[in-house]
């Protein structure tokens, strides 16, 4: 038997929102009666040239206005379902942002229930199992993001856990140590995004104060010796997004990625997609892109899916089911 190009994997790292592809956002805008200054799907790809994580967040929110209704959340999560299965993600823990929909008027049964509504049935449709982490925006106030997980828990959401995203330089994760707090008390999972833009002290603080148990990015991890150290010990899983990277310029180009670094460091690291529809590619995407431009060989990609599966938050029979099919992926 051939190997087939991609191992099996568990997706880490994803906005459902940035799953929301050029056509999908048209369709939407048609059925809602959006106006959008868009002609079609090739006139809004062309926007696509960012130049920082804020050029590609402005154009990420504003499309956001597509998704109105139960329907279209279901939709947006069916289709990234689909796609994300035909590349052999076998387990996705999936972000979404209530704040961003919360402040367009759309409430979090609308937005939550559209979303986990598919959720459930994941496994069973797609052969994809997921969880759902609630995000919540850093450049928003941290008491707004505590009224929110509040409001969440009330209504008894199936959220596993949540995530700290959107603009980060100038927003540390020192601003949300209440809102972990209440995450932790309640039962929640905490992941962090960390280290895209800003420094390693912001990955310090995710870890110190936020008590993050997986950070999302963290590549500026790099730069701060003592701190890889720590990430090496602890075993802490940094979900990277190489394709991200480079269209954010957080990297000139995927040849210059930190990724092998990473791998050789030690490091607890997977590779993950992010917001797919902006950033030329899903899993299977950045995992054939980085194979190629680093040679990687299959025990280097069953590692790193070994690595996703190893962090994601599953129950021990379905993480050790994938573990043998990421086995015997790898022996071909
Ligand atoms: N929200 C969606 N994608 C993001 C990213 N790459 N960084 C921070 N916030 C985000
Ligand atoms: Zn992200």
């Amino acid at each position: 038997m051939v190997t087939a190009s991609v191992p099996p994997s568990a997706e880490l790292h994803l906005h459902i929102e940035g799953t929301l592809e050029p056509e999908l956002v048209l369709a939407l805008a048609e059925r809602n009666g959006v106006e959008l200054p868009y002609r079609d799907a090739a006139q809004l790809r062309a926007q696509y040239e960012f130049t920082d994580l804020q050029s590609f967040l402005d154009l990420y929110y504003a499309n956001m206005a597509v998704l109105r209704t139960v329907e279209d959340f279901a939709d947006m999560t069916r289709a990234y379902l689909a796609r994300a299965a035909a590349g052999g993600v076998r387990h996705a823990e999936i972000m979404v942002d209530p704040q961003a929909h919360l402040v367009r008027g759309v409430d979090l049964e609308t937005c939550i229930g559209g979303i986990a509504g598919v959720l459930e049935t994941s496994e069973e449709e797609f052969g994809v199992s997921t969880l759902l982490v609630a995000a919540f925006l850093r450049d928003r106030p941290a008491d707004e993001a505590l009224g929110v997980l509040e409001d969440l828990l009330a209504m008894d959401a199936p959220i596993v856990g949540i995530g700290l995203d959107s603009a980060e330089v100038g927003y540390p994760p020192s601003l949300f140590v209440a809102l972990y707090e209440r995450a932790r008390a309640a039962g929640l999972r905490r992941i962090a995004h960390a280290g895209e833009e800003g420094p390693p002290s912001y990955v310090w603080e995710a870890l110190d104060l936020l008590g993050a148990e997986r950070i999302d990015h963290g590549i500026r991890s790099l730069e701060d010796p003592a701190l890889v150290d720590r990430l090496v010990t602890e075993r802490t899983p940094l979900t990277v997004c190489p394709l991200s990277n480079v269209r954010l310029r957080a990297v000139d180009t995927l040849g210059d990625h930190p990724l092998p670094e990473m791998l050789r460091r030690g490091l607890n690291v997977s590779v993950h997609s992010d917001d797919p529809a902006y950033f030329g590619g899903y899993l299977d995407d950045a995992v054939g892109a980085v194979t190629r431009t680093f040679d990687l060989s299959v025990a280097d990609r069953a590692r790193l899916a070994a690595n996703s599966v190893r962090s994601a938050f599953l129950p021990p029979a379905r993480r050790d089911a994938l573990l043998e099919e990421i086995e015997e992926w790898a022996a071909g």
